[in-house]
């Protein structure tokens, strides 16, 4: 029997090494160890992957590092493109995607790098066209998901194609996994998490956000399927709309905090969200009563790294012998559009470093 490879972590970020795994290798032993999965994970602020909205949106990089990461969105572009096609059911779904930038900004009008690359069909909008206030506009062929059917409908099709071995469980270190599984190569998928651990990454860092999930007025039903809208306001707030497609209502939000750790929504914040939605997109309130209906909030906490990215493998010496580890995390407000691409290295650096451990 081949020695497991052991992916801590089943966010979208775990779930999609995984897949590709299977996809390369479908001898591989497969083990997930995980807090959550996505059917407890819904509500959990700390199960990051289902709160996101989820968009493709590109953006032009501020870094080298966020272009080289911005890198792992090609190959996403690509599955996502024919999921949508091929599998609805996924519940990927095509859509416009549209940037509003309510403030002049160089690296948006001059098409910064990153920000043009991947996306089909992008234009920018023409001045005459732009809503009040809003002074650069774009838009492009992209892509919106709901992150719970998603994270499902992927561990599903994984199932049915391979035998794999899930596993609940909340663990200490990866010291500890190495214990549980000898040999084993670890996958290291936890986004925020082993905030305990010893060798704790001291670059992650997390930005909270607050989001609503709303329930659209139906007679626009089939205008909102149609696309996502990004409003970045001139104090440097973010006021989005995402379609969750298979019923899975629009995502308005959104607050980025870092460093924040409140783990509850802050009503505050939610009359904000409102407020700042209500001049935008004013088809999302109630024609009569002029409320929003609101089914829940959202709190999630993006994992953040500085540094960018941390996609690498590591062999550490545990004292009673080596365990290889490879690293894939630090994915900040971009682990959904990055998925894909970050799973097809990860799963080629576990593959070849199990095929290390065995000779
Ligand atoms: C409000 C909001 C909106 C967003 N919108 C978008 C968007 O539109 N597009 C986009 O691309 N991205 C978006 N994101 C970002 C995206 O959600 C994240 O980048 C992505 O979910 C990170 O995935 P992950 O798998 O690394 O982490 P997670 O989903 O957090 O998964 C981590 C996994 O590790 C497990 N774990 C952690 N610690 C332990 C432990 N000690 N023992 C066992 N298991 C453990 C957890 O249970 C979980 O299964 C958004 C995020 C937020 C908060
Ligand atoms: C595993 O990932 C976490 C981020 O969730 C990080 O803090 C930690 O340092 C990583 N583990 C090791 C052994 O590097």
């Amino acid at each position: 029997m081949p020695a497991p490879i052991v992916i801590v972590g089943a966010g979208i970020i775990g779930i999609s090494t995984a897949y590709k795994i299977a996809e390369i290798n479908p001898y591989a032993r497969i083990v997930i160890v995980s807090k959550d999965f996505p059917d407890t994970g819904l509500l959990s602020p700390y199960y990051t992957s289902s709160k996101a909205g989820a968009h493709f949106r590109p953006f032009p990089s501020k870094s080298e590092t966020e272009f080289r990461d911005s890198k792992y969105t090609h190959a996403t572009y690509q599955k996502f493109k024919q999921l949508a096609i091929e599998h609805p059911e996924s519940s990927i779904k095509l859509m416009t995607g549209v940037d509003y930038l309510e403030f002049e900004n160089p690296l948006y009008s001059s098409l910064g790098k990153g920000y043009t690359e991947v996306v089909e069909d992008f234009q920018i909008i023409p001045k005459s066209e732009l809503p009040q206030n809003v002074k650069f506009g774009a838009k492009y062929k992209s892509f919106c998901v709901n992150p719970h059917a998603y994270m499902t409908f992927m561990l599903d099709s994984l199932k049915l194609r391979q035998k794999i071995t899930l596993v609940r469980k909340e663990v200490y270190s990866l010291r500890q996994v190495s214990v549980l599984y000898p040999d084993s190569t670890i996958v290291n998928c936890t986004g925020n998490g082993l905030l305990y651990d010893g060798s704790h990454d001291s670059a992650c860092y997390s930005i909270r956000g607050q989001t609503l999930l709303v329930r659209p007025p139906l007679d626009y039903l089939d205008e909102f399927e149609s696309k996502t809208i990004t409003v970045q306001m001139a104090n440097g707030e973010w006021c989005f709309f995402i379609p969750r497609p298979l019923n899975g209502g629009i995502i308005l939000g959104g607050t980025k905090n870092q460093y924040c750790y409140q783990d509850t929504p802050v009503a505050e914040e939610t009359e904000h969200l409102i407020q700042n939605a209500k001049s935008r997109f004013p088809h999302l309130f109630d024609r009569k009563t002029g409320e929003l209906d609101i089914l829940r909030i959202n709190v999630g906490f993006r994992p953040a790294r500085n540094g960018g990215v941390r996609l690498e493998k590591e062999d550490l010496d545990t004292g009673t012998g080596k365990v290889s580890i490879v690293h894939c995390y630090g994915f900040g407000g971009s682990g959904v559009e990055m998925s894909w691409g970050a799973a097809e290295k990860t799963a080629e650096l576990a593959l070849s470093s199990s095929r290390e451990a065995k000779l």
